[in-house]
């Protein structure tokens, strides 16, 4: 099985020197949904941000399909970013309030895909940049006429559903989430799930998902990880891992959470 994405004894340090992650060595095969649980503060969005590219590892290699992923390189670079996307926790920040839904949807396509000769109003007009924003709405389970209204029109639940049709807009290979539930009532949380994991199943998207919460990535992910201040304790089968747990640390995390025991 090809690993989509590695690390290889990734470390951490923001300006602050303090390391964050120590000697990480994750693997995301294609196709699977990967749950990366841990307390508050274990490094889990860093780790996320590092996956993304967005911060660069202070010693080790981060792999993308085999290769050490070189964000240096302006065309590995926009590729990698054409092929990885993210979600977070809270659809009321990540959505600008003043731009439409389908000029929300279609802003990665334009600036990851499209020339850069033709001006940005022209751009949205193309009839193949509205079938994808029509068909990204429809996969999140909204409807195409929802594509002319304002973010402040829908509920967070639908929100969240925009910022995943953003994400996907544009057929990532990987989904990268951080708490994407966790700004939700309980209600809308299930339904962000399933959506997840169909898309997931449907699309042979491969997803990681941040999660302080244990019972998402328990209904989510097939395989978890898990971050204790930094250091990987444990990876595998989400119910191995989370269904038999055999460190202590996991263990801890599983007791701490009335909802899973027993
Ligand atoms: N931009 C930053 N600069 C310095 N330290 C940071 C920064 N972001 C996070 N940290 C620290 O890194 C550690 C891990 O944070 P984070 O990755 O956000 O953890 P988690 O997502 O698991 O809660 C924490 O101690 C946090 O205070
Ligand atoms: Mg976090």
């Amino acid at each position: 099985m090809t690993n989509l994405l590695e690390t290889r004894d990734l470390n951490f340090s923001y300006r602050t020197g303090v390391p964050i992650l120590k000697d990480v060595n994750v693997h995301v095969s294609e196709g699977s949904n990967v749950g990366l649980v841990g307390e508050s503060g274990s490094g889990k969005s860093t780790l996320l941000r590092l996956l993304l590219g967005i911060l660069s590892p202070t010693a080790g290699e981060i792999l993308f399909e085999g290769s050490n992923l070189e964000l240096s390189n302006k065309i590995q670079a926009k590729e990698f970013r054409s092929q990885v996307q993210v979600v977070f926790q809270d659809p009321y920040s990540s959505l600008d309030p003043r731009q439409r839904i389908d000029h929300l949807i279609a802003e990665p396509l334009i600036s990851l895909r499209l020339s850069k000769q033709v001006s940005a109003e022209k751009r949205l007009q193309s009839a193949w940049v509205e079938e994808q924003v029509i068909g990204a709405l429809e996969s999140v389970g909204l409807s195409a006429d929802l594509a002319k209204r304002y973010p402040d029109e829908f509920s967070g639940g639908q929100r969240q559903r925009i910022a995943i049709a953003r994400a996907i807009v544009c057929k990532p290979r990987i989904l990268l989430a951080d708490e994407p539930v966790s700004a939700l009532d309980v209600t809308t949380r299930v339904h962000i799930i399933e959506l997840l994991r169909d898309l997931g199943e449907k699309n042979n998207l491969t997803i990681v998902t941040v999660s302080h919460d244990l019972a998402v990535v328990a209904s989510l992910c097939n395989e978890t990880i898990v971050l204790e201040k930094g250091v990987v304790v444990e990876q595998g089968l989400t119910s191995q891992v989370l269904g038999a747990p055999s460190h202590p640390y996991t263990k801890k995390l599983i007791e701490s959470l009335p909802r899973l025991k027993g």
